[in-house]
């Protein structure tokens, strides 16, 4: 889909638990070209400390509503801003950007990794992999109980793992803990989205799998557009930047030590 600059129709908008909530949008062109993974650039109105745009993954779509959603984690000013907001009111917002996750082909049984906010890309991940025909398997982790959110709508789509750190929900640890990220499972491709060290840990797991895997890097953004240069990442092929490039690499085209 072509890039584009609008103020965006807000349909709806959810509190989930304490700090994360859900922003529905009406989209002016068709839903359906976005791609999982792909991001949006939004405009936090009236907040001096958060002049600049913040991206935010597309956590879903909604063809027959002509709708997209974002999951929001409340950090600081600008998102404290977005949560705010009203239905009725209007958003302005870039979108779509950046590359996305490749797409599994009909058979392929996948693993999709979330931790925390992470999980924001991975249920358009799931919803248009099961439309491919692939056996989707989701791995959630977070701190505590209450921290899980959406689970009810994620298993809609594949098979649920779940984690927390403090061994309230699912498997006592983090993700790498779980028992579906070791030696003896096989999957085509693992999509891991989280916090870098997690992103490290799921890198080195999949490595001892011998299974591809795509991370979506949340470097600090400025532009959004390959402009600034904030957002480089250190590449086989050089520095590249994330918000034009990325957000998704394959491991194996990162300079990470893992
Ligand atoms: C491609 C991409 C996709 C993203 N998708 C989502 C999403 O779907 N949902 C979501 O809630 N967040 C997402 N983020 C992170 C989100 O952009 C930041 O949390 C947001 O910009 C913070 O704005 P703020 O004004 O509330 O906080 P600020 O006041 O700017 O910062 C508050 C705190 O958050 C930290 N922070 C700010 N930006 C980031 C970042 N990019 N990564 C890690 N820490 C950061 C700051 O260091 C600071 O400690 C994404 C980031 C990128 C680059
Ligand atoms: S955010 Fe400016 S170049 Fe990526």
């Amino acid at each position: 889909m072509k890039k584009q600059v609008n103020d965006l129709l807000i349909t709806d908008i959810r509190r989930l638990n304490h700090d994360n909530f859900l922003i529905e949008l009406k989209s002016e062109s068709p839903v359906g070209a976005i791609h999982p993974g792909q991001f949006v650039n939004v405009k936090a109105e009236n907040t001096p400390s958060a002049f600049l745009r913040r991206p935010l993954s597309v956590h879903d779509i909604n063809e027959d509503a002509n709708t997209f959603s974002l999951l929001v984690k409340v950090v600081g000013e600008g998102t404290k801003k977005l949560s705010e907001l009203k239905p009725g009111e209007t958003l302005s917002v870039v979108y779509p950007l950046g590359n996305g996750f490749k797409m599994p082909s009909k058979g392929d049984r996948i693993l999709l990794v979330g931790g925390g906010v992470g999980i924001a890309p991975m249920m358009h991940m799931a919803r248009e992999s099961v439309k491919n025909g692939a056996e989707v398997h989701i791995l959630l982790g977070a701190r505590s109980i209450t921290d899980h959110i959406l689970l009810d709508e994620f298993k809609q789509f594949g098979t649920i793992h779940i984690t927390t750190d403090d061994g309230t929900l699912g498997t006592k640890g983090f993700v790498v803990n779980h028992a579906v990220l070791s030696a003896n499972q096989s999957f085509d491709r693992i999509h891991c989205c989280g916090p870098e060290p997690m992103m490290k840990a799921v890198a080195r797991k999949a490595r001892e799998m011998n299974t591809e895997c795509e991370v979506s890097l949340e470097n600090m953004m400025a532009c959004g557009f390959g402009v600034c240069l904030c957002c480089v990442t250190k590449t086989t092929e050089g520095n590249k930047c994330v918000c034009t490039e990325g957000p998704v690499f394959n491991i194996n085209d990162l300079e990470w030590q893992i």
